[in-house]
């Protein structure tokens, strides 16, 4: 998979998944965003940037901590994730807020001009990590921090996905996904570097950052019910897997799914998940 292919068609899938995206009663990204700016901690006045924002889990709660003195500007590669994070930001009178199409790779703001640099869930997408992540620390001003979230890949496990489901989904169904987007691959060919904390601390500091911090914490996903899930499932990650399902199988999974799913639930409440999170912080090294 090459990374222009790999970049288009991540982009892709979020805009197809913008409208529907994090609007399904299933709370996982709010809540992950909010614990990633608490641990950012931007005070009053300071400048954030949010990398891959998308409708701005993490980029509302920073502009509420910076407010009217500070500002805040999300970036995203999909533009239709953009339009709805702008949306908000003006349902919500935010004047401290801007939303931008740029590349989170690459992008093009002036040097040491934050203060605060926020990614949830985003940096695991981009193609060079590691490269933006150098580019990141000179877009930090002295004593700037960065503070992001990835999943923690384990081989046992999808990745994205809690361990519970990897008795849930069975390994064959991953046959059905075309050879370069095997989660295995992916996460070779882009991940590998946030595999282990070791090569995860030492890209940090490769980067231009110290003080580098790894919690490891679960977020606690809260669904309404297996059924709410499933179609969650249908606007992240695992949409590669539904897409590329033939419709026995896909069917078939769904039932799977929905019957484990609600088995979880006690006395008829929602479906209480612990998905584990990495959050990774830094301090840039001047
Ligand atoms: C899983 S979503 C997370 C969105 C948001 N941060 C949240 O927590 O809800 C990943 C986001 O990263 C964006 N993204 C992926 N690749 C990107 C890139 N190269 N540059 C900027 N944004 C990117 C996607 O469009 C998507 O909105």
């Amino acid at each position: 998979m090459d990374p222009t292919t790999y970049k288009a068609t991540v982009t892709a899938a979020f805009n197809d998944a913008a409208a529907s995206y994090d609007q399904y009663g299933v709370e996982f990204f709010t809540p992950m965003g909010r614990r990633l700016v608490e641990i950012a901690d931007p005070r009053p006045g300071q400048r954030v940037l949010d990398i891959g924002c998308g409708r701005g889990a993490a980029l509302f709660p920073a502009a509420n901590l910076v407010g009217p003195t500070g500002r805040v500007l999300g970036i995203d590669i999909a533009p239709a994730m953009v339009e709805e994070a702008r949306r908000e930001a003006s349902r919500q009178g935010a004047t401290n807020v801007d939303v931008r199409v740029l590349d989170g790779e690459a992008p093009d703001l002036p040097t040491a001009s934050f203060d605060v640099i926020t990614g949830s869930y985003s940096v695991i997408f981009l193609p060079d990590a590691p490269a933006a992540l150098a580019r990141y620390a000179k877009l930090l001003d002295n004593d700037g921090k960065i503070v992001f979230t990835s999943p923690i890949f384990r081989s046992d496990t999808f990745p994205f996905l809690p361990p519970v489901f990897t008795d849930i989904i069975p390994r064959t169904l991953l046959r059905n996904l075309p050879p370069e987007w095997q989660p295995e691959q992916l996460i070779r060919r882009f991940n590998s570097w946030l595999e282990n904390v070791e090569d995860l601390r030492s890209t940090m500091t490769g980067a231009g950052f110290a003080d580098v911090v790894i919690v490891d914490e679960p977020v606690e996903l809260v669904a309404e019910s297996g059924t709410t899930w499933v179609d969650w499932s249908h606007t992240h990650g695992m949409r590669l897997l539904w897409q590329h399902l033939p419709p026995t199988e896909s069917r078939q999974l769904r039932e799977r799914l929905i019957t484990a799913l609600d088995a979880m639930r006690e006395d008829g409440g929602p479906l209480r998940l612990e998905v584990p999170v990495r959050y990774v912080s830094a301090r840039v090294s001047r």
